[in-house]
């Protein structure tokens, strides 16, 4: 970006690349609106991806197939605005990008223009996906790939479970983001990989691997923000490591609201007009 749009602080794909060599890992979490991604972004990301997870963490659904595309352009949107030196990133929903090169064009070209992301991310590692990749990259659009477990197919995956434990399994996986690399794609999302596997592939390859439950050998790791934070307390995968406690503290400060109301204690003379 230039000086000119006051972005010239703003993490782009050149400095995701080169974290690459430098070996400063790469720090993402997903965020779904724009305090969180405010909260994030002045945390000291590198960027915040809005994850079709929010159909699962905020949205209730069992699985992120129902999200759509309007619904992520409307997360997405909210999200830019809460970022100012973090990249944005706008996960693909399901078939907005797996029915043909020209309708993931169309599609991830009005995420761009609809939302102000700087990239997308799009699931899947096989020859149509590499395919759907390079005809985005081509419009000029950059994109984050995602292999390992990818979530819009836990159908056909058999659920939610580590991916590439077998040999060819393992490299299924190198093939798969070799052909990411080669389609263009500027990083990877490597998810629920035994940690050699995520190492083999991040050596495999030039871009950057961003892992979640890929352990230690990624280039960089994404978290689920309100993960994290805790408020997902009834979700907790082995590699889930939380840094607050925030349904619990969510839970007694609504307790103590509700108490003061019933008690009397509240709005006293100090919060009244
Ligand atoms: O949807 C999401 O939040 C994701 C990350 C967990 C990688 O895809």
């Amino acid at each position: 970006m230039s000086a000119a749009s006051g972005d010239e602080k703003r993490i782009g794909v050149r400095e995701f690349r080169a974290r690459k060599t430098t070996g400063d890992p790469l720090v993402v979490v997903a965020a779904y609106d724009t305090l969180f991604a405010r909260l994030a972004d002045e945390g000291g990301v590198d960027a915040v991806l809005v994850g079709d997870s929010l159909g699962n963490v905020v949205a209730g659904f069992d699985s992120t197939i129902p999200v759509t595309l309007d619904q992520m352009i409307y997360h997405g949107a909210a999200a830019r605005r809460g970022v100012a030196r973090a990249m944005l990133i706008v996960d693909m929903p399901f078939l907005t990008c797996q029915l043909g090169v020209e309708r993931a064009m169309i599609n991830c070209g009005r995420v761009m223009q609809e939302t102000g992301a700087h990239a997308v991310k799009i699931e899947g590692g096989d020859e149509e996906s590499a395919q759907a990749v390079k005809a985005v990259v081509r419009l000029g659009i950059p994109v984050m790939g995602h292999i390992g477990f990818t979530p819009q197919s836990v159908n056909t995956l058999g659920g939610f479970r580590v991916q590439g434990r077998e040999p060819e399994a393992a490299q299924r996986l190198i093939d798969e983001a070799r052909r990411l690399e080669d389609a263009g794609a500027y990083s990877v999302v490597l998810e629920l990989v035994p940690s050699a596997v995520a190492q083999a592939v991040t050596d495999a390859v030039t871009i950057p691997t961003i892992g979640i439950g890929a352990g230690a050998g990624c280039d960089g790791q994404v978290l689920v923000l309100f993960d994290l934070l805790g408020l997902t307390d009834r979700f907790s995968p082995k590699f889930l490591k939380r840094y607050a406690s925030m349904a619990e503290d969510v839970r007694s400060a609504v307790r103590r609201f509700r108490e003061d109301v019933v008690d009397g204690r509240y709005p006293d003379s100090d919060h009244s007009f």
